[in-house]
């Protein structure tokens, strides 16, 4: 067997995680959640949460990669005993689903450049989304922007992977500060602001049942956790890497995006004369980026070009997450049944393809919620929570040992990441999850009805 690959370099790595952090989680998802769930209120807990349990949680999966060099699901085979040898496949079975209706969203994002470009942003943005989201073409641009995923991931990790990353993370973070730049200049930007950056307690003790599964689960999205893209990308590091100063630094740069967007976002709605209120009624959900802000583009002096620019920008952001999520099934592949790289890139991409074609071709969206419920509010955090138990209780040596390599003093900060692990992270995913569960099956059960 060829020897497994590492990152070249330590800029490498961080772009790619940092690439892999940055996507429509930060550029579709987050927006819509602050708008649906009361501005700011929403945004001071996600930041909390972000802190509380993301960056703990990023230290597990950043530790158990780095230490048995592997996939998921040979990481857990690894360190795992009895059942817990199991975990690593909740994780890989969620980035399959999830990458499946991934890509489908990623498509229409490139059918929306296509609308910029050409101008044709609708002033009825509800019936544009619709006509976009079913039908042969929604497939055809799912297929595009898989083809361009397996062709990163086909190459590896230094010829794929790390070169895409060091092009696309430079470019989205110039272009969202020049669309932020833009923005500041448009008159609706200080209301915009207004509602964006003040806090109302109120709101969040009000809402909080809906308010806390919402943020946690944005949380963990934006962040990458749950699906193992961040245990994969750490087994092709060296020994000598501070864990955990790396991960300060794509905690910090993913956090400044998803911000920096809705700086971005809001004042273009508020601009284009789309109020709150329909930013929680018509686009709340999938159509937030699609319907209320494309809407906004149309009324705006040369919103085509601007909208175009801003949909490109979205576009990259979901190459480079897309392909993290592809390259943890793949490594899958090569590590534990030895398939070669170009092969096994094309099976699971393929596979992948296909699952997600129901997404693609109905046009309702109700596939879509059924893939997002499952794999993104239950798997992603029930696969977490396993990790992070097994970490925290069982598995503390290996963590603390991990963690302490490349770090001059680890100091007092090895023993507060185990505690903060064993109960708050422990605490609140168990009330994320079992809030979840109720909000899936009522989801869900209506769906088809
Ligand atoms: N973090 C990515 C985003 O914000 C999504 C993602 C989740 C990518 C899980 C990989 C793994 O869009």
């Amino acid at each position: 067997m060829v020897e497994r690959e590492t990152w070249a370099t330590r800029t490498g790595f961080i772009l790619a995680a940092v690439g892999s952090a940055v996507g429509l989680g930060n550029v579709w998802r987050f927006p819509y959640q602050v708008g649906e769930f009361g501005g700011a209120a929403f945004l001071v807990v996600y930041l909390a949460l972000i802190a509380l349990v993301g960056f703990p949680v990023l230290m597990v999966e950043f530790t158990v990669g780095r230490y048995t060099d592997r996939n998921p699901v040979g990481a857990l085979k690894q360190i795992g005993q009895g059942p817990a040898k199991r975990i690593g496949w909740v994780f890989v079975t969620a980035g399959f689903v999830i990458l499946s209706y991934y890509s489908v969203v990623a498509g229409w994002v490139l059918q929306y450049t296509a609308y910029g470009l050409q101008g044709n942003f609708a002033t009825d943005g509800a019936a544009q989304f619709g006509a976009t989201t079913g039908g042969a073409v929604s497939v055809l641009t799912h297929a595009i922007f898989m083809a361009a995923v397996i062709a990163v991931v086909g190459l590896g990790i230094r010829q794929g992977i790390e070169l895409a990353v060091k092009l696309m993370v430079p470019a989205i973070i110039l272009l969202t500060v020049g669309l932020a730049v833009y923005a500041f200049t448009l008159p609706g930007a200080g209301d915009a602001y207004a509602y964006y950056l003040s806090p109302d307690l109120g709101t969040i003790a009000a809402n909080w049942t809906d308010i806390l599964p919402a943020a946690a689960g944005q949380a963990f999205f934006t962040l990458s956790l749950g699906m193992g893209v961040m245990i994969t990308y750490a087994s092709y590091l060296g020994e000598d890497r501070n864990l955990a100063k790396d991960g300060l630094i794509i905690v910090a740069l993913d956090t400044a995006i998803a911000f920096t967007i809705g700086l971005v976002a809001f004042p273009i709605l508020f601009s284009g004369g789309v109020g709150v209120s329909e930013i929680t009624e018509v686009g709340a959900g999938a159509g937030f980026i699609f319907i209320s802000l494309s809407q906004a583009f149309a009324n705006l002096p040369l919103g085509g070009v601007l909208g175009a620019v801003f949909f490109a920008t979205v576009a990259i952001a979901a190459l480079s997450s897309a392909i993290s999520i592809l390259e943890v099934v793949t490594s899958y592949l090569i590590d534990e049944h030895g398939v070669d790289r170009a092969p096994a890139t094309l099976l699971v991409g393929t596979a992948i393809f296909l699952v997600g074609v129901p997404v693609a071709y109905d046009g309702g969206l109700s596939w879509l919620t059924v893939y997002d419920q499952l794999a993104n509010y239950i798997l992603l955090v029930l696969g977490a929570l396993l990790l992070s138990i097994y970490v925290g209780w069982v598995k503390t040596d290996m963590g603390l040992e991990e963690l302490g390599k490349g770090v001059k003093n680890l100091g007092a900060w090895g023993i507060t990441w185990i505690w903060v692990l064993r109960i708050p992270v422990i605490i609140v995913l168990v009330v994320v999850l079992t809030l979840n569960a109720m909000g899936a099956y009522e989801a869900l059960s209506g769906l088809f009805a």
